[in-house]
């Protein structure tokens, strides 16, 4: 399989979200919201255009990647930055074929040379430690209301990057999306039925 990963740019923007929507379609909720949260994420001064990648086969956007800034907000209320990524999405006929992979690997490389210090995400654990990412616990790094769970980890960008840095995390506020926004959003795309399954259950 020739996958070519080459930054994204506006006119991929509805193919992408239409992507979104495919990849997380009834996989975390009956539907999903993440095709908004793409739609709303690259208009926010959070966004990182530079680690915004899409995976091409042939003419066709098979795979995506969007990162933005997040923080860390320590004791002294002193905020250190990180980044996060999401959603990344795979065309579901052609996941499990490592383009996911590609593109962290990909854009974990040009975030360390960007002078960023630590990717902090939430995600599947049997997923993410394959790439070195590790439970946020390890880091002394909670969430907002200062729980630690297995899916909430970070992935240090060089040894000794959050030396020192502890605290609560926060992502940008584009994350908490409007379900009566979501609604209208919806209608741009064509219909689908949504349903109840296994995986929204993990
Ligand atoms: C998650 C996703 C981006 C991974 O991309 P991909 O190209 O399918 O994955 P890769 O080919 O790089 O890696 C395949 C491996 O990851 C595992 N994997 C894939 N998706 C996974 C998930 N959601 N949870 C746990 N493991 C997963 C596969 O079982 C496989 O494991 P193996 O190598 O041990 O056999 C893609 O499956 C996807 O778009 N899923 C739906 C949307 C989603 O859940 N996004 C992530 C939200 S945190």
């Amino acid at each position: 399989m020739n996958i070519i990963i080459r930054p994204e740019n506006e006119r991929d923007y509805d193919e992408v979200e239409n992507l979104t929507r495919e990849a997380f379609w009834d996989i975390y909720q009956p539907g999903c919201d993440e095709h908004l949260l793409v739609h709303k994420l690259r208009k926010v001064s959070a966004f990182i255009s530079e680690l915004d990648f899409v995976a091409m086969q042939d003419d066709r956007i098979v795979g995506n990647i969007i990162y933005s800034k997040s923080k860390i907000v320590d004791r002294e209320d002193i905020a250190h930055e990180v980044i996060t990524f999401g959603p990344i999405s795979v065309l579901p006929s052609l996941q499990n074929k490592g383009i996911g992979s590609a593109l962290i690997e990909h854009t974990k490389k040009l975030a360390k040379n960007m002078g960023y210090k630590a990717i902090v995400i939430f995600g599947n654990p049997a997923y993410y430690h394959r790439f070195g990412f590790k439970s946020a616990e390890n880091f002394g790094i909670t969430t907002t209301d200062g729980t630690n769970f297995e899916a909430f980890m970070v992935l240090e960008l060089y040894a000794g990057a959050l030396q020192g840095i502890t605290g609560k995390f926060y992502e940008d506020s584009v994350f908490h999306l409007d379900k009566e926004e979501l609604e209208v959003f919806e209608k741009k795309f064509p219909y689908k039925e949504k349903h109840v399954t296994d995986t929204q259950l993990k």
